[in-house]
């Protein structure tokens, strides 16, 4: 406990203000990374109540958006609460992308962010995510063609290069900053590496260093400790934080909760969920349950049967017995 209040303190200054990266004014400098199935509404909801300073939906398919497919156009739904909020979108052809800008547009979103880093195979397969970096001339033409449909600030999230032999990460920044991009974020790793590996904190801090626009760093920030480090190692204007929020939002404020309030979260967060999703949402919420739980004494053992309960009052249940278990001395 006195690890993390001086870990806390240590990084204070650094973390607890807001930042301004182009015209778009972060609350704090922690930005919530998007990760499909996972950083919706309810979630991002919850990442800014515990000090998360701006959101971004996952990707969303262009050809989805100028079509209003149903299902694609769900995923663009935000609450106030989320601002500021970027709406990412994905997708090869110039002028989609400009269509659909101006659509997302019309939602009033603070920021339209460019995907070019996804690296699922079905995704890349037809052109867009990752697969645009071996392209920086139609990167410069996707960017324009977006920044020239509307009056919202664009953003890109990418990666450094396609595979370990084309790491072209900065004829890709030049294309965007070409294009007109208020901010980049850059995840450091290859589309070959997927997500194995270690992010490269140093390809980030050389992007810091010559780009023109603020940098946003992505990659591996586990602990609100190591957000510090990466701030503080490549100079970037903010960080971007992933997986390490999944289960444990508190990671934005550098708190570390007790198993009564983790499952008090998990409460807050099902009935959410709930609300979103009516009862589907219970379906929704149990990866994330597993995911909250990891680390609480006896987790282990409820495990499978989170993932096979259907109603409400069934997690409920599984949830009073961690309790019960905690209470008894177990853990803290
Ligand atoms: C399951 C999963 C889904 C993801 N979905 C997206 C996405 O929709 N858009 C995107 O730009 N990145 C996506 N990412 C990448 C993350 O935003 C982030 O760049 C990556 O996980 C590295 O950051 P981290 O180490 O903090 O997790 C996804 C990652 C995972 C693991």
């Amino acid at each position: 406990m006195l690890d993390n209040v001086h870990t806390r303190a240590q990084t204070i200054n650094t973390m607890d203000r807001s930042v301004k990266l182009g015209k778009a004014v972060l609350k704090s400098p922690f930005v919530l990374a998007p990760i499909a199935g996972y950083t919706d509404s309810p979630f991002r909801r919850i990442c800014v109540g515990h000090g998360c300073g701006m959101t971004m939906t996952e990707l969303v398919s262009v050809e989805g958006i100028v079509r209003t497919n149903p299902k694609t156009i769900d995923l663009l739904k935000f609450t106030d609460e989320e601002r500021p909020i970027a709406i990412q979108i994905f997708g090869h052809k110039p002028e989609t992308m400009g269509s659909a800008a101006a659509i997302v547009e019309t939602l009033e979103p603070d920021i339209i962010d460019i995907n070019l880093g996804c690296p699922a195979r079905k995704v890349c397969g037809s052109g867009n995510g990752a697969a645009l970096l071996k392209d920086p001339s139609l990167v410069f033409r996707i960017t324009e063609s977006v920044v020239k449909s509307t009056r919202l600030p664009v953003t890109a999230k990418i990666r450094t290069g396609w595979d370990e032999n084309s790491k072209n990460y900065m004829d890709v920044v030049q294309a965007l900053q070409d294009g007109g991009v208020s901010f980049i974020t850059v995840h450091g790793r290859t589309r070959a590496q997927q997500y194995s590996g270690m992010a490269d904190w140093n390809i980030i801090a050389e992007i810091k260093s010559k780009a023109s626009v603020p940098v946003i760093g992505n990659g591996d920030i586990d602990s609100y400790k190591k957000a510090g480090e990466m701030m503080k190692f490549s100079g970037c204007d903010a960080v971007m934080i992933g997986r390490g929020s999944l289960g444990n939002p508190w990671i934005f404020s550098g708190v570390k909760p007790g198993t009564g309030e983790i499952l008090e979260q998990v409460r807050v967060h099902l009935k959410m969920m709930i609300d979103e999703y009516g009862e589907r949402g219970i379906h929704m919420m149990r990866k994330h349950i597993v995911k909250y739980i990891h680390g609480i004494p006896n987790a282990a053992k409820v495990r499978g049967k989170i993932v096979l309960a259907c109603t409400y009052e069934d997690i409920l249940d599984i949830l009073g017995t961690l309790e019960a278990d905690d209470d008894q001395g177990h853990g803290n």
